[in-house]
């Protein structure tokens, strides 16, 4: 019911509006998102990339005019341009919905396209890799259409697969052969297409693994909990994959597991825009709610 209602919030024009322009947020912002500046963010990743890898979120979604989505692509290329050395330890990670997937009139898909298929050439350029987040169910199939037409010229872009959706196992299966990032799913999603118990979703996790494990893609095992890692890491030995969690959540973990050989890759994201980011880390764990009410109350 909780996490109901904030990620309805999450979607809230006037609440992103509101918590964006206030100052007093920011500091306990911090500690899931890096910063505001291309600077900052590479800062902290050349930092992280001592022991671990990086995938670099510039912040932003459900873009709803052209000149933004122009921005949010130009920001990527720049951010690209600026990996110097980095890549392919620094890959970048996408939401279309950043790119114009969903602008009113019918050439939305188009836009975000040809806006991704420009990132792609900038990452390409740098020898680094992009991924394509997905997000809410209404968008699976443009995503994954827009992903297959970016893998035409570039075979390395990654795709992300929901284990909360009832259709992902099939996906699975389809992408087996690929870069795919299976992850829990953040969204809150109907019945008719979702598993809404957790127990489910696990086992449906567990599912997806299996498939992606016996594929000769790259599976990039994204979750924190550690009874699915142990899975992962039991059904991926002797093969490549990656273990992948957010800047912020059980960062002593992710580096344990670096120091016990895993390819651990962080997700890290920067930016003013990061409320629909944020309060879907506070949805995911209620605890996050306390420290976020603390912090504010102690400052
Ligand atoms: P679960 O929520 O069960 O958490 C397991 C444990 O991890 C918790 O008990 C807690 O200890 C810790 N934990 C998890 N989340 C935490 C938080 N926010 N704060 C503090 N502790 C936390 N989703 C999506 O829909 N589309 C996408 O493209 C992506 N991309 C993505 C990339 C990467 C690298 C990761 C790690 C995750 C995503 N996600 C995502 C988010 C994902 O779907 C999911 O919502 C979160 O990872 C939380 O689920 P867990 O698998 O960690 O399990």
């Amino acid at each position: 019911m909780l996490r109901s209602l904030m990620l309805a919030a999450s979607r809230s024009g006037r609440l992103r509006t509101f918590a964006e322009n206030t100052p007093l947020l920011r500091p306990v912002v911090d500690r899931f998102v890096v910063g505001t500046t291309t600077d900052q963010v590479l800062a902290v990743a050349r930092e992280i990339t001592t022991d671990r890898l990086v995938t670099i979120d510039h912040l932003g979604e459900d873009v709803t005019d052209r000149s933004r989505a122009e921005a949010n692509a130009d920001a990527y290329r720049a951010l690209l341009r600026g990996l110097d050395g980095l890549g392919p330890r620094v890959e970048v990670s996408v939401k279309l919905s950043a790119l114009g997937q969903a602008l009113a009139g019918t050439d939305g898909e188009k836009v975000a396209l040809d806006h991704a298929r420009r990132i792609c050439e900038a990452a390409h350029a740098v020898g680094t890799t992009v991924t394509v987040d997905m997000e809410d169910h209404t968008t699976t199939d443009s995503t994954l259409g827009i992903v297959r037409d970016l893998r035409v010229d570039h075979p390395w872009v990654g795709a992300v697969l929901q284990a909360g959706l009832r259709r992902t196992e099939a996906d699975c299966r389809d992408l087996a052969g690929s870069r795919v990032r299976l992850c829990k799913g953040a969204y809150d999603e109907p019945a008719s297409v979702a598993f809404r118990e957790r127990h489910d979703v696990d086992l449906s996790y567990v599912r997806c693994l299996k498939i992606l494990m016996a594929g000769d893609g790259l599976p990039m095992v994204a979750t924190h909990d550690p009874v699915l890692i142990d899975i992962a890491r039991h059904l991926g030995r002797g093969r490549p994959y990656e273990i992948q969690m957010l800047h912020g959540v059980r960062p002593h973990e992710q580096r344990d597991l670096a120091a016990a050989g895993e390819s651990v890759r962080v997700y890290l994201p920067y930016g003013t825009e990061w409320y629909g980011y944020f309060v879907r880390r506070l949805a995911e764990r209620p605890a996050n709610l306390a420290f976020f009410a603390r912090s504010l109350l102690t400052r």
